[in-house]
């Protein structure tokens, strides 16, 4: 069986994440939008992607970007139509990819029909659509995610004279998942999109669908049985499809998401905790808050998987560090006010490494090789830059970089949804696609050539994971390691992973008498290494150097 057509296909595949307003505007009138989007289906195969993740393309009045949906069966009317988008389906189905579509499920926009219904009385038949309240003292325990902008989870609704519950923007009314008529609806809308053919769901802010007096109103008992519903309902209609959570949780708390075999819940879920702690390593010089974490990730089930990402189109969130390490990787990272949002830090990965190409190509060694399926953040892969003039997180939402014509090429429009970046460092004129697939040394083909390696072997999608770790700590060592099984067939792959963690040369040591008389190959570059032998195994790394080696 096929990468594509293996039901656990998910295990194996490199995502990448798509801003449609960012990507490319195919009516020129300053949106991306899904007729541009159809015009560099072809940019994405060359770069070697599996399956692309769509953030929100339902009607919104863009509150939230899109966040905030008002009709869960349409398409922005700035993205093009239904037809439009499964032209955009289908062109990724020939050329052997997937898509994946974001599905905000705990909240609507307050410009929905049903919240407008809703708050029209207390009477309305949709009252019971949301959650509300008399007064704004309920659910106290609740914590207030977007911290900057809000300073309750409730909003007095002047036309019926209630509260209603937000866990977001107070233009987000949260749905009340305890009316088994909302719960009903959510599994109607997921099978309108998957009848269109798309291979799953980026589901948004699973945490906090419940709520629960007493509680902080997050992955209560009552969610996880949802979950399980909307999994049975996906794998009794949608076999092969899968469903992404989205829950900003310690390892322990999302662990409960993949649920166990017979009572599962999502094929997959982001590993949040993982992401601030690889620019951690960095600026400590040392591998340890990344060992701690992934010494504190429990095992999960055989067909679930991690999500591993850099950055994405939010803040770099900083919910999931100790308070000691929030302040040092602001210090660190956001030295500027304005680069701090919420928890979080609003910018983009090239930036956060101050464009030294070497960390760059390093935390992307990391991320192909560590446990799950690697998430690219449109852009990332010629790293862009970022603008911290811009409000709440459209700083790193700015246009895509095609080439050296206007606007990068993006759009011939005069007035961009928001301004492709054109500063002396990371411009459009400088930072391009087009520039960089002209020269072989650039960011796009080293991140290009690592997804053509990485397709050779399933170890890193499906492989076991263990440290080896060398005395110098400055040294990230691990194995990733498979069996071949009755699915995929083939040879055992046994990896070692090695990364120095900082900018200066490391030597150091492990013992590898358990592999004496092979010659590990890196194979990034080919080149064979000497033969272990009996004696601890030494080895040098350059500045931020990294080592793929395979041992055969
Ligand atoms: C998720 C999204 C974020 C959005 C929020 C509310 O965290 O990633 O962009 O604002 O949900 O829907």
């Amino acid at each position: 069986m096929s990468r594509y057509t293996s039901p656990t296909w998910y295990k194996d595949a490199v995502f990448y994440q798509i801003y449609v307003r960012a990507f490319k505007d195919g009516n020129d009138d300053g949106h991306g939008d899904f007729k541009g989007l159809l015009s560099k289906l072809d940019y994405l195969q060359q770069l070697g992607v599996d399956c692309v993740w769509i953030m929100p393309m339902f009607p919104s009045p863009l509150v939230d970007d899109g966040y905030d949906v008002a009709d869960y069966r349409n398409i922005i009317e700035d993205y093009g139509t239904l037809e439009d988008f499964k032209a955009v389906v289908d062109g990724l189905h020939q050329r052997g990819m997937k898509v994946i579509v974001d599905i905000v499920v705990n909240h609507t926009s307050d410009q929905h029909p049903w919240f407008i219904e809703s708050r029209s009385s207390r009477q309305s038949p949709l009252r019971d659509w949301y959650v509300w309240s008399e007064t704004d003292q309920k659910y106290r325990d609740a914590r207030i995610i977007f911290l900057d902008t809000l300073d309750s989870n409730w909003t007095f609704d002047p036309i019926s004279g209630e509260y209603y519950w937000h866990r977001f923007y107070s233009q987000q009314p949260d749905l009340n998942y305890d009316n088994p008529e909302v719960q009903q609806e959510m599994l109607n809308i997921i099978d309108f999109w998957m009848e269109l053919g798309i291979d799953g769901f980026r589901v948004d802010a699973v945490p906090y669908l419940f709520e629960r007096e007493g509680t902080n109103c997050e992955n209560l008992p009552e969610t996880h049985a949802y979950v399980r519903r909307m999994r049975a309902h996906v794998e009794a209609k949608w076999p092969g499809r899968i469903l992404l959570a989205e829950a900003n949780q310690w390892p322990e708390d999302v662990r409960a998401y993949f649920g166990d075999p017979g009572a599962e819940e999502f094929h997959m879920a982001f590993h949040f905790p993982i992401m601030p702690r690889l620019y951690l390593a960095l600026k400590q010089q040392t591998r340890k808050s990344i060992v701690d974490i992934m010494n504190r990730t429990p095992s999960i089930p055989p067909c679930a998987q991690w999500c591993v990402f850099l950055r994405n189109h939010d803040e770099l969130t900083l919910e999931m560090v100790t308070e000691e390490e929030r302040q040092y990787m602001w210090e660190q990272y956001a030295p500027e006010p304005r680069m701090r949002l919420n928890l979080g830090i609003r910018r983009r990965l090239a930036p956060l490494l101050d464009n030294d190409t070497r960390r760059i190509r390093l935390l992307n060694a990391l991320l192909f090789t560590l446990p799950g399926s690697p998430i690219i953040y449109y852009g990332d892969e010629i790293g862009m830059g970022d603008n911290i003039w811009l409000d709440d997180r459209n700083g790193v939402r700015t246009p895509m970089q095609w080439d050296f014509n206007k606007h990068g090429g993006f759009s011939e429009a005069d007035d961009l949804y928001a301004p492709a970046i054109s500063d002396e460092v990371y411009g459009y004129q400088r930072v391009n696609v087009v520039q960089q697939q002209a020269n072989p040394e650039s960011l796009w083909y080293t991140v290009r050539h690592m997804l053509s390696v990485r397709r050779n072997y399933r170890a890193f999608g499906r492989g076991t994971f263990e440290f080896a770790l060398p005395e110098n700590e400055a040294i990230l060592g691990y194995w990733r390691a498979l069996d071949p099984d009755d699915e995929s067939g083939g040879e055992p792959e046994r990896f070692l992973v090695l990364a120095n963690l900082t900018g200066v040369e490391q030597t150091s040591e492990l013992d590898l008498g358990a592999y004496a008389g092979i010659a590990p190959v890196d194979v990034l570059t080919g080149h064979p290494w000497s033969e272990i032998g009996a004696q601890p195994y030494l080895f040098t790394l350059p500045p931020y150097g990294y080592y793929w080696l395979r041992l055969r």
